[in-house]
């Protein structure tokens, strides 16, 4: 959080974590409640958040804490809200794809982000429910319904990829990881990460065969962490980090600074065919308000854009599907 700077005059954001008493949840509730951007947070959850509000409430930083439990409780959580993020669902075990986790992760997300356009409907919302490639659609089509659809503010945080591929390539370089720039681009799942690795600042010289082994690792991280928490979870202390820096990124967008550059899963037409696709952007006041270009690929990464394009572009549909049946 040393990153952040203080925003004088400007607005004191309302941000709300849905699921905030989770693996995810409860550290990244713990990195808001040091922000100096936010003026209120918001703690959701359909279990235990009065004692995480309690808990993180006794923190002396000038962060208003709230604690909400239940259905009941979750549109009065959500008012007045800036930013809503989101991760709230059940996390991979061993053996499991993301998709996986579909079937009950489709329906909460369903249900919060109809909570979402009745009690902040022009809020930024940032999902981090798996599968993500799946549930942004979701999002999108009950925002859609709503008539609240605003798609420069709808984004699925890939930004554990983005921090995986730094660590990875400065472990390789031999750099400090802040030193280290990396694309990484497409959706959130096993062949849909595609690293740039030909666009990494500093260059990195590797043979075809090193290249292909660093965009594995950085493609199946998250499984080499579900499989090391061995069937407690999946990765939440990095997740909470890299939700914090992303939040941050949108906060600071909201008090006015039009200069912030993020990649995110959102609603693009970067790559034709792809309606949802992750890549760089410039966040302003409005949201995303222009796309960064991709750029040249090396032709390792052209197929790689070439081989995601069946899966995520079924994931997406599986998300819009799914929100259509429930109509
Ligand atoms: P967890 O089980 O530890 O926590 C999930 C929390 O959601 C729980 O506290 C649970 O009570 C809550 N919850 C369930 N239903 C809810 C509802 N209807 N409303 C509000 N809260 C509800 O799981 P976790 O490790 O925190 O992971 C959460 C999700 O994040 C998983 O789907 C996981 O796959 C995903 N994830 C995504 C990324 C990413 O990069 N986008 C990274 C890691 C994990
Ligand atoms: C991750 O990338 O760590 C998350 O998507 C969680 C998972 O299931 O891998």
């Amino acid at each position: 959080m040393d990153r952040i700077q203080k925003i004088g005059s400007h607005l004191s954001p309302k941000v709300a974590v849905l699921g905030a008493a989770g693996g995810i949840g409860q550290p990244l509730s713990l990195l808001l409640k040091l922000s100096p951007l936010i003026g209120e947070l918001s703690l959701y959850d359909v279990a235990n958040t009065p004692g995480v509000a309690c808990d993180l409430s006794h923190i002396s930083t000038g962060v208003r804490v709230k604690g909400y439990l239940g259905p009941q409780q979750l549109e009065v959580a959500l008012q007045g809200c800036h930013l809503v993020i989101i991760p709230a669902g059940v996390p991979r075990k061993p053996g499991m794809t993301r998709d996986d986790l579909f079937n009950i992760n489709a329906s909460i997300v369903k249900g919060l982000c109809e909570a979402v356009t009745r009690a902040c409907p022009h809020a930024w919302v940032a999902i981090i429910s798996n599968p993500v490639n799946s549930t942004v659609p979701i999002a999108a089509e009950i925002f859609k319904r709503a008539g609240t659809y605003d798609p420069a503010k709808l984004f699925g945080v890939t930004t554990l990829d983005v921090i995986r591929a730094e660590t990875f390539i400065a472990e390789i370089a031999g750099v400090d990881p802040c030193q280290v720039h990396v694309p990484v681009i497409g959706g959130h799942a096993g062949v849909t990460i595609l690293p740039v690795l030909s666009q990494a600042t500093p260059r990195i010289q590797l043979s075809e065969e090193r290249l292909k082994a660093l965009t594995a690792r950085i493609q199946d991280a998250g499984t080499e962490v579900v499989q090391a928490k061995a069937g407690t979870g999946s990765a939440t202390l990095s997740m909470a980090h890299a939700a914090a820096r992303f939040a941050e990124s949108c906060l600071r967008a909201i008090n006015g600074d039009a200069a912030v550059l993020e990649y995110g899963y959102v609603d693009s037409k970067i790559v034709p065919g792809l309606p949802f696709f992750s890549s760089r952007f410039r966040l302003g006041r409005n949201g995303v308000e222009e796309f960064i270009a991709l750029g040249p690929l090396s032709p390792l990464e052209v197929k790689g854009l070439e081989v995601m394009r069946e899966e995520l572009l079924s994931s997406i549909k599986k998300g819009v599907d799914f929100a259509g049946k429930q109509l």
